[in-house]
């Protein structure tokens, strides 16, 4: 039977006024609504207690496994305002299927899909009023659904409690300087995830692995690092929360094939078949790092692109290492934003928002 997540509503919500003043100008990840979903598992009892509550501290105990072992699993999608006013989200039931997946690697029980789309329907049900208004620039609201170890127990085996919830954040732009490039780092010291390990699942181990070649980027100058892969430090991989994409002149759109140490990104998936309707050339391979560095040289390679759901499509300009650097396409020109950079943003973003048809039945109405 599926969970009902039955709501106690907050007995003294945000008002209005201080909602509307923190929906103006969201960020990124700090500002959260009234309400969370949770619900819990247990090895006897499998899945239940689903709920909407008021958003609020967890009461865990210092044992508890997730807080030792980081047997942890999270999702991230997002609810958009369309102009008449209903909420939708982008393809949730591939949030549901990673989830699933991750949830899986790290020997955690799979949540049913339509207990995931149940849990966020019911939170955004219970907290619509934290949608930003269609019209107000990129902004949505951001879901985090995530799944822990809550038994009490220092042995290490697949804890026999988890706790799932899904928190709300309304959300501006990722990066606080809006769509301008980034410069990345290649990380040579670290790696984000090896052969065999837990790449592709989306846990909270790999964004901590990132930390620290993320730190060596900056230390460099640079925004973000780009990881390489652990055995040969030759292939690129991904930037530890995005993942890329490389756009030739010929019209070849390339990113790195999914080798069990990527993530397999929703918006990485839904941008190899937007630049096929766009008559781009799509193709997932291996991509050696030497790659960009000739590609930008010859001026063959014309623009490169992060991707994820919450900073969508960021265009990467320059790229450093120990010796040296290089930058792909002319930075005088439109803010140093490529043409298909900016061309699939928008297509993507005109999907999420409702201005232009969903012909790949990607949009799910939540209210
Ligand atoms: C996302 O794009 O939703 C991510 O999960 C990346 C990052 C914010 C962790």
């Amino acid at each position: 039977m599926s969970l009902s997540y039955s709501l106690s509503a907050h007995p003294s919500p945000t008002s209005e006024q201080e909602r509307e003043g923190i929906l103006a100008n969201p960020g990124f990840g700090k500002q959260f609504t009234d309400h969370m979903a949770v619900a819990t598992w247990t090895k006897g009892e499998g899945w239940h207690d689903g709920k909407v509550v008021p958003r609020g501290p967890f009461q865990l105990d210092p044992a508890a496994a997730v807080l030792h072992y980081a047997q942890e699993v999270f999702e991230g999608l997002k609810a958009f305002r369309h102009e008449d006013g209903s909420v939708w989200s982008f393809r949730p039931e591939q949030n549901a299927r990673r989830l699933q997946r991750s949830a899986s690697r790290l020997a955690m029980p799979e949540l049913p899909e339509e207990d995931f789309l149940g849990s966020i329907k019911a939170l955004v049900a219970a907290d619509e009023a934290w949608v930003p208004a269609y019209g107000t620039g990129e902004t949505s609201l951001y879901l985090r659904p995530f799944m822990f170890a809550s038994e009490a127990f220092l042995g290490v085996r697949p804890a026999h409690e988890m706790t799932y919830c899904v928190i709300a954040s309304p959300a501006g732009a990722y990066f606080p300087g809006g769509m301008k490039p980034v410069s990345l780092w290649i990380s040579t010291d670290f790696a984000r995830a090896g052969e065999g390990g837990t790449g592709s699942a989306k846990c909270g181990g790999n964004y901590a692995s990132s930390l620290a070649g993320q730190l060596e980027g900056a230390a460099h100058g640079c925004d973000q690092a780009v990881f390489l892969d652990s055995s040969t430090h030759t292939y690129i991989e991904e930037l530890g929360g995005m993942n890329l994409f490389l756009v030739y002149r010929d019209g070849r759109i390339v990113t790195p094939e999914l080798t069990g140490t990527i993530l397999e990104g929703v918006t990485r998936a839904s941008i190899l078949q937007i630049a096929k309707e766009m008559g781009l050339q799509p193709e997932e391979r291996r991509i050696p790092i030497q790659e960009w560095k000739d590609g930008a040289a010859s001026g063959e390679l014309a623009e490169v692109f992060a991707c994820g759901t919450a900073a969508v499509v960021t265009p990467v300009g320059t790229l450093k290492w120990d010796g040296g650097e290089v930058t792909v396409g002319d930075q005088s020109v439109a803010g140093g934003v490529g043409e298909n950079t900016a061309d699939i943003r928008r297509r993507l973003l005109d999907i999420q928002y409702g201005r232009a048809e969903d012909t790949n039945g990607w949009m799910t109405r939540l209210v």
